[in-house]
């Protein structure tokens, strides 16, 4: 199955790169195939598709004084687990220092560690000369992509002025910049009179980070982008009128993307409201979860089938409860911010095939296709065609998923609780090849620490 269509065939791999995908039963030059190769794995009845391209994860990032609790080995892992080959993780500079330092950092943290391809995006959490200067060496460090945040005053916060002046900066080089739309001098204000009102509960994460915050920061970076001739990038979409926005602007030509994440298509601020005690704090996350009644939910599948939203990723950043998300027990601003989902989404997306919300061409698109393209690494990932690396999953729609960590369930993530405990899929993964290694299969877990490569990103294939 790829992003354009289906047929039956044979997928030969020679070595760590796939040499060719033949009508079944083929020969090449009068030879038998099955019969001379050192390994068959029989696919029939189930869907072989390019392994998943997850290029949103946040290993190891430190937030609110902690810090994810996924390392490059444990999160890597678990993503390989998930038919997921290949992730693109964010670097951290935070203001006052120095942007390569914290490139540097992200490579010592992820070398010798990855179970699976990877790859690098830049926060620029700190916009000044230096920093802009800095941009300069990402393109030749293979890190075509950066993030700035119009939230988290304090911390990666950047203001008007700091936005256009990095993105004049990206259209010069080419960068594609993300951004994380949500106010965030708005939302500081609205948490603290909520909290001022003893309204500290996890839910209420939510109701300070309200949709017209988000709809409104998608805005300004629209308009920001348009005016410095900026390609642009949102992430983690959650709001409805954030995607009318984006609806918006693609209508009126201007080159802007937008990815949703599973936790903003199943999960909702009323089921959050409902959790008992500090259980919320186990979906606390930016852009937060929306209302139901709101009909978030059901807008996010229409735009991922509408092309308003490319892609699907995962904003992986997993805390645990016990030491991480309680230190937010009596104020919800504490509890760090982030849901732990790298080994589900391609389990969680293919449920949105068997519901009849997207096809299965529209599945490899959204998990593996458009991921690769649009953060420069097609060709050698999210296809699979002669020379691209075989990055291969055999998906079993017959098969079933039973997620979370209790009774028997055991997700590979390093979480003490899942956010999507009790979650009944569909379809299972049953083979996973990351460079033509086999990963995972019915007998388990065959991959290593130190498999995994650092990916050099070209530029976005969406760049014009
Ligand atoms: O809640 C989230 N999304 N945590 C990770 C940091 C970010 O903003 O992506
Ligand atoms: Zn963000
Ligand atoms: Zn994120």
């Amino acid at each position: 199955v790829s992003a354009t269509g289906r047929t039956p065939a044979d997928v030969l791999v020679d070595g760590e790169t796939i040499a060719a995908v033949l009508a079944p039963g083929s020969t090449l030059l009068g030879f038998d195939l099955a019969a001379h190769v050192d390994r068959v794995i029989d696919a029939t009845g189930k869907y072989v598709i390019p392994g998943g391209v997850d290029a949103h994860t946040h290993m190891e990032l430190p937030f609110g004084g902690t810090a994810a609790s996924d390392t490059f080995e444990t999160g890597t892992r678990a993503a390989a687990w998930g038919g997921t080959t290949t992730i693109v993780d964010f670097a951290v500079q935070r203001a006052g220092e120095r942007v390569m330092d914290g490139l540097a950092a992200w490579h010592d943290k992820a070398a010798g560690q990855c179970a699976v391809d990877y790859a690098f995006h830049q926060i620029v959490g700190g916009v000044d000369d230096d920093s802009l200067k800095a941009m300069e060496g990402l393109v030749a460090e293979g890190v075509t992509s950066y993030k700035l945040f119009m939230a988290y005053p304090g911390v990666f916060y950047a203001d008007d002025a700091q936005i256009v002046r990095a993105m004049q900066k990206a259209a010069d080089l080419g960068l594609l910049t993300m951004m994380h739309a949500e106010n965030g001098p708005a939302i500081d204000v609205l948490a603290a009179q909520l909290v001022e009102q003893g309204k500290a509960d996890p839910y209420f994460h939510g109701i300070a980070r309200a949709w017209q915050l988000e709809e409104e920061a998608t805005h300004r970076a629209i308009m920001l982008a348009d005016l410095t001739n900026a390609p642009l990038y949102v992430v983690h979409v959650s709001a409805k009128q954030a995607v009318q926005q984006l609806a918006w602007a693609r209508d009126n030509g201007k080159n802007v993307f937008g990815e949703t994440c599973p936790q903003y298509l199943y999960l909702s601020l009323e089921e959050q409201l409902g959790a008992p005690g500090f259980e919320g704090a186990k979906w606390v996350c930016s852009t937060p979860l929306r209302s139901r009644a709101e009909g978030h939910q059901d807008h996010m599948w229409q735009a991922l089938r509408t092309n308003d939203l490319q892609m699907v990723s995962t904003d992986h950043c997993p805390f645990c409860m016990k030491g991480q998300k309680e230190l937010g027990l009596a104020d919800f601003r504490a509890i760090p911010n982030g849901i732990g989902s790298v080994e589900h989404r391609m389990d969680l997306m293919y449920q949105g095939v068997v519901t009849g919300q997207i096809t299965l061409e529209r599945w490899v698109e959204l998990t593996s296709t458009t991921p690769a393209r649009m953060f420069g690494l097609y060709g050698r990932k999210g296809v699979i065609a002669p020379g691209a690396d075989a990055d291969v999953v055999v998906y079993d729609p017959a098969g079933h998923t039973s997620i979370g960590v209790g009774e028997g369930r055991t997700h590979h993530m390093h979480m003490d609780h899942s956010a999507w405990e009790g979650f009944e899929v569909d379809g299972h993964v049953d083979v996973v090849l990351s460079r033509g290694t086999v990963v995972v299969d019915d007998a388990g877990y065959h991959g290593r620490a130190g498999h995994g490569r650092y990916l050099r990103r070209d530029l976005s294939q969406y760049l014009v």
